[in-house]
């Protein structure tokens, strides 16, 4: 059901509490996620985005509950992607004449999605729709993170829907920032930057500047997942400014994954090393095939230096560490250092492939990294630990 956010606003999204995959596979959600929609009542009506298509009909029976679908004058879509765009076939089945406002990129993206010729009215940063004494104003917001992205700013409330960005997936019945656990909120959003726009950092930065130029007072930011930011909700812009910035903490993280334990005793002992040469610096240690990618993405976002290994298997590496080591290709991470190792029993590839994949992906190799032929006997763990040591003084 809705929830009335101000005198003008309704939020007439869904929570989706079981979800715990996105995109796929590709994305994991511990804590569900929500679609965000909104109706904003004036004069004139309008909605801003839609859900995700299988629950199209709960949406849509909702929003008859809220309002005679028929006064709906104007559909705002800022972003095509499904999990915003999913009801609209469903809802212009009963309104098929309802103007859609959206970028030019948004009506490429819901032509190929829906193959429907519904009343498209493209828009572009400045174009303004007035309500009657409110009026919405249309910011181009491209690459973050589609080519159709928008924002949509509500003069008189002064409200900015920001769709995907400064979102979060977070089902929670405390709709607002501040009600939220603070604790979840921020990792959520941490690991929603982390893994989704990371690659659109410079974009987002200057995307951040030209919207903060227009000088636009601010009382809320309402998301397409997640939280309402209403109070100070300023605090998000400045962490995505940090994000932004080539962000990294006084971390360091290991990865690996291991056939018989041997690269997970070198793995070990080179977190063994770096604590004994720096005893404040944040070491964690995952086990690739056993930790959940995203996560261990979300980790490496935030790390100044990330140490990768694998056992050598079929003259490669093993499946996990190669997965997510493309993940970390993708995202583009800069001003990061990194190093691999790996036992082996033959070949011993395995240190010199990840030595390649992170350089391609960007990353400063600290040094040609660290094979063990066998089992790491008393003086391999020794190196290992000297290895260790020689990444912490990198710094
Ligand atoms: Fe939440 Fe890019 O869709």
């Amino acid at each position: 059901m809705g929830v009335k956010i101000t005198e003008s606003v309704t939020w007439v999204g869904i929570r989706d509490w079981e979800l715990r995959t996105f995109h796929g596979e590709e994305y994991s959600t511990h804590r569900g996620s929500s679609y965000n929609c909104y109706l904003v009542r004036d004069e004139k009506t309008a909605l801003i985005d839609t859900v995700w298509s299988p629950f199209d009909k709960e949406f849509v029976a909702n929003l008859k509950k809220e309002i005679d679908l028929n006064e709906i004058d104007y559909i705002i879509i800022n972003h095509g992607e499904v999990d915003h765009s999913g009801a609209l076939l469903q809802l212009m089945n009963a309104i098929p004449e309802t103007p859609i406002y959206c970028t030019k990129n948004a009506a490429t993206s819901l032509k190929g999605q829906y193959h429907k010729d519904w009343n498209f009215n493209v828009v572009k940063t400045g174009d303004k729709l007035s309500l009657g004494k409110k009026e919405l104003i249309f910011i181009e917001a491209r690459m973050l993170h589609w080519p159709d992205s928008m924002f949509t700013y509500l003069t008189g409330e002064n409200i900015l829907f920001s769709n995907d960005a400064f979102g979060q997936h977070y089902a929670t019945e405390e709709i607002y920032n501040d009600l939220a656990d603070q604790c979840a909120l921020y990792q959520e959003a941490i690991k929603y930057y982390a893994n989704i726009l990371t690659p659109f950092s410079a974009l987002v930065t200057e995307k951040i500047k030209e919207v903060l130029s227009f000088n636009l007072p601010l009382n809320m930011i309402c998301t397409s997942h997640g939280v309402i930011w209403r109070d100070n909700p300023a605090q998000i812009i400045e962490k995505y400014l940090s994000w932004a910035d080539n962000y990294q903490e006084n971390q360091i993280t290991i990865i690996y994954d291991t056939m018989w334990d041997n690269t997970k005793k070198m793995a070990e002992a080179i977190k063994k090393g770096i604590r004994a040469a720096d005893s404040e610096v944040v070491i964690k240690l995952f086990n690739a095939g056993k930790t959940d990618k995203n996560d261990i993405i979300t980790e490496v976002f935030k790390s100044k230096a990330i140490l990768v290994g694998s056992s050598t298997i079929n003259n490669g590496i093993l499946s996990s560490v190669a997965g997510i080591l493309e993940m970390i290709k993708g995202l583009a991470f800069k001003n990061k250092k990194a190093a691999a190792f790996g036992s082996y029993g033959w070949g011993g590839q395995a240190v010199k492939i990840i030595s390649n994949l992170l350089k391609e992906s960007g990353f400063e190799l600290i040094n040609e990294g660290k094979k063990v032929m066998w089992t790491p006997d008393e003086n391999a763990l020794k190196e290992c630990e000297e290895f260790g040591a020689q990444i912490a003084k990198a710094f």
